[in-house]
Formats: structure tokens, C-alpha cells, sequence
């Protein structure tokens, strides 16, 4: 695949790229957290997006989707969002460079790969932090790697217009080799975890649904969550985010929420507790009490966070026969995707055996799995040119 689209820019642009690999993200735990200051616990995983990138000596930018087969060009003096959909999230980190006062100079770029789109894997991370990494080791910019995760993140906001936590692009740009990563998303302090590959493997099943609630609900529940917090404040001056709530705050004030608001400020309290206690469980490589976790943050995600479907609720509920899985849960924003499974390493062929024709008998779906990997974050790829 990098060899394709390396040849492809040769082809297009007659001059010799670097190439930057950028991956998608996994997250154990920690959903819908990462707004809320909270905690998470992503790993950078072997789905990828692959950049062939150089200077062109123009102010333009002259980009090529390879997995689209398509091509746009665009004035760099004047960069404004697109119409074209993949565009934004090359052209909404070339502003945030600009806004900084980095001088972009014009440059030729390829990109594809197999990050799954609308899986929630974050293929739109892995673009963002891909581009930002390969233009600032081409124009030699020399930005520290959490602000080029602070601009990816920032080009989501104001180019996808998906108000994203921080969480997918720390995870595409920090991942780190058979590690996951808690992050403090509120002091952006992290720490890595070795993830026991001798007995497990996270797996992933794929419901290939994408309900249209998904970025409409996302910033609901971002509002409700604000909501929440405004009442606390009133009683603790203190809370400035879910973060600072504890279960005792919410109790003790239950009379005056919303029902609604009050159950989607539990579950981010109690997701925060579980992914701390996860990280104890991974730390005493009790990986049976970690699994017991994933599935407790299902049951909130499902039924006080309600940001799931049934597509993603039969996949847990037939993981739980299973003998195989120690845990599982639905990943990302919700509303479809995936669900992330910490499966048996010996009873991985039984596993995605069962899921598939269960899956199928319900939905008629064929089912995708993935066996993920955990790789290192963003970064250059050496390319031996003298082989062509
Ligand atoms: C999406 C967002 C993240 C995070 C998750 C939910 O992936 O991009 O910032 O909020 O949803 O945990």
C-alpha cells in the first residue's frame, strides 16, 4: 500500500515525497470522558493512513485522495473550508499552521490507507496528525508534538465541525508499541501500560452501521454535560467540570436535575472511576477484572449515557456468552461502529466465528472483525529509493 501511493505521487507530481504513516486508535475504556477533563485509555493501532508528501515551490496545495481516486487544488493565500469533504481535514490543519504564523509554503500530497471510515477508529485523527507531522518535518517548523495534536484537534473543530474531545488525536499521535495510554486529559499527563499480548488480543467487531444521530448527539451531549456542571457549581464553586463531580455531589443533589442530565453526569463520573481502576487492574495483570470493567462501561453507555444502538448492544450481549472475551464494550462517539473485545488469544477463530453468525442471523450483516495491534504513534517512514 505505501509502495502504491508512493508510485502514485511519483506518477502525479515527477519528484521524490517523504512518507509519513499516521494510525488509527483503539480505547479500552474512557468514552466520553476526554470533554469532561476526564480520563482515557486509547492505543495507536495497525489501521493507517499513509502520506507521500513534498514541497512543489508554488503557494498551492495540490492533494490526492488515493483511496477516492480523486484530486483538488487549493490557493494557500486563501484557504476557507471546502466543499469537498476529505479536503477539510487537510485544509483545516494547514490553518491552524497559518493562524500560528507558521508559513506554509505549497506543497503535493497523496494520502490513503485503511483506517475503516465511520468505524470509530478515527480515520479523520489519523489525517489530521498525519499532515500536521509531515508539514511540520518538511518546512521544518519545529512544533512539539502536543501542539500539532492540539492544532488536529482544532482543524476537527472548526473544518469537520465535530467539537471532538482531545482523545483521537493524542492516541494517533502518541500511541506507543504494545502500550495503551492513560490520559489526564485535564494536566495532559500521560502514562503508558504495557498491554499483555501473551494471552490476549483486543478484537474488534464491526457492526458497519452509522446512525445519522452521531454528531448531532455528540454535541448534545456535550450540552448536557455543561448543563450539569452549571448546577453543581451552584452548590460547589469548586466543580469546573464533571472532573471535580463526585457520585456523593450528584446524590445529594439529585431533586434538581433533569433526570436526563443527572444520568448522563453519573455515567462520566463512573467512567472516570472505572478507567482508574481499570489502570490498577492492568498494573496487577488482572486482566478479568479489567474486562468486567469494559462491560460495566457499556451498561452506562447504553442506558444512562444512551449513546449506543442496537446493533452495538446484540454485540456485547453475544460476547458475554462467549467464553472466549473477558470483556467488551461499543467504542468511540457511538450510534454504530465498533465494539472493542478483549478476547482469549487461543479463542480468537471461535470468537469472530460466533459473533459473524449471530450477526448475520440478526441483521443479515456480514460482519467485519479486526484483530488490532498496538503500534507507535504518528511518524516517518524511511523509504529506500535506490530499490527504484
Ligand atoms: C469521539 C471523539 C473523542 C471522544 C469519543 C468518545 O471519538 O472524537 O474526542 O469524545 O468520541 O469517547
Amino acid at each position: 500500500m505505501v509502495q502504491d501511493i508512493v508510485d502514485k505521487f511519483k506518477q502525479f507530481y515527477r519528484q521524490e515525497p517523504i512518507v509519513v504513516r499516521s494510525p488509527g486508535r483503539v480505547n479500552l475504556i474512557g468514552e466520553h470522558t476526554d470533554y469532561n477533563e476526564g480520563f482515557v485509555l486509547p492505543a495507536a493501532v495497525n489501521k493507517e493512513i499513509y502520506f507521500a508528501i513534498a514541497p512543489n515551490g508554488t503557494n498551492t496545495m495540490r492533494a490526492h485522495a488515493f483511496d477516492l481516486e480523486e484530486t483538488a487544488e487549493f490557493d494557500l493565500n486563501n484557504v476557507q473550508r471546502s466543499e469537498i469533504g476529505w479536503a477539510n481535514y487537510l485544509l483545516g490543519v494547514v490553518a491552524q499552521l497559518q493562524k500560528a504564523n507558521y508559513d506554509v509554503k505549497g506543497f503535493d500530497v497523496v494520502f490513503g490507507g485503511n483506517v475503516p471510515i465511520g468505524a470509530g477508529m478515527s480515520s479523520s485523527a489519523a489525517v489530521e496528525c498525519g499532515l500536521a507531522y509531515g508539514l511540520n518535518y518538511l518546512f521544518a517548523f519545529n512544533i512539539e508534538k502536543f501542539t500539532l495534536v492540539k492544532m488536529a484537534q482544532k482543524a476537527e473543530h472548526e473544518y469537520a465541525l465535530v467539537m471532538c474531545g482531545i482523545m483521537d488525536q493524542f492516541a494517533s499521535m502518541f500511541g506507543k508499541h504494545n502500550h495503551v495510554v492513560k490520559l489526564d486529559c485535564r494536566s495532559l499527563e500521560y502514562e503508558y501500560f504495557p498491554f499483555d499480548l501473551a494471552d490476549y488480543r483486543i478484537v474488534l467487531c464491526d457492526t458497519q452501521v452509522k446512525h445519522s444521530l452521531a454528531s448531532s448527539a455528540y454535541n448534545t451531549r456535550r450540552q448536557e454535560c455543561e448543563t450539569g456542571v452549571a448546577l453543581l457549581q451552584k452548590h460547589y464553586p469548586e466543580v469546573h467540570s464533571l472532573r471535580d463531580a463526585t457520585l456523593e455531589m450528584l446524590q445529594a443533589h439529585q431533586a434538581e436535575f433533569d433526570p436526563v442530565v443527572y444520568n448522563r453526569c453519573t455515567y462520566v463520573v463512573e467512567e472516570n472511576l472505572r478507567v482508574e481502576q481499570a489502570c490498577q487492574d492492568l498494573a496487577n495483570g488482572d486482566m478479568v477484572a479489567f474486562g468486567q470493567k469494559m462491560y460495566a462501561s457499556h451498561h452506562g453507555l447504553q442506558h444512562q449515557y444512551e449513546v449506543s444502538c442496537k446493533e452495538l448492544d446484540f454485540l456485547v450481549d453475544e460476547a458475554k456468552k462467549s467464553q472466549e472475551v473477558l470483556g467488551g464494550r461499543m467504542m468511540g462517539g457511538g450510534f454504530g461502529g465498533c465494539t472493542i473485545n478483549l478476547v482469549k488469544l487461543a479463542g480468537i477463530g471461535t470468537f469472530t466465528a460466533q459473533m459473524t453468525e449471530a450477526y448475520k442471523a440478526q441483521f443479515n450483516i456480514d460482519l467485519k472483525t479486526y484483530v488490532a495491534q498496538i503500534e507507535n504513534g504518528t511518524s516517518l517512514v524511511p523509504i529506500d529509493f535506490s530499490k527504484k
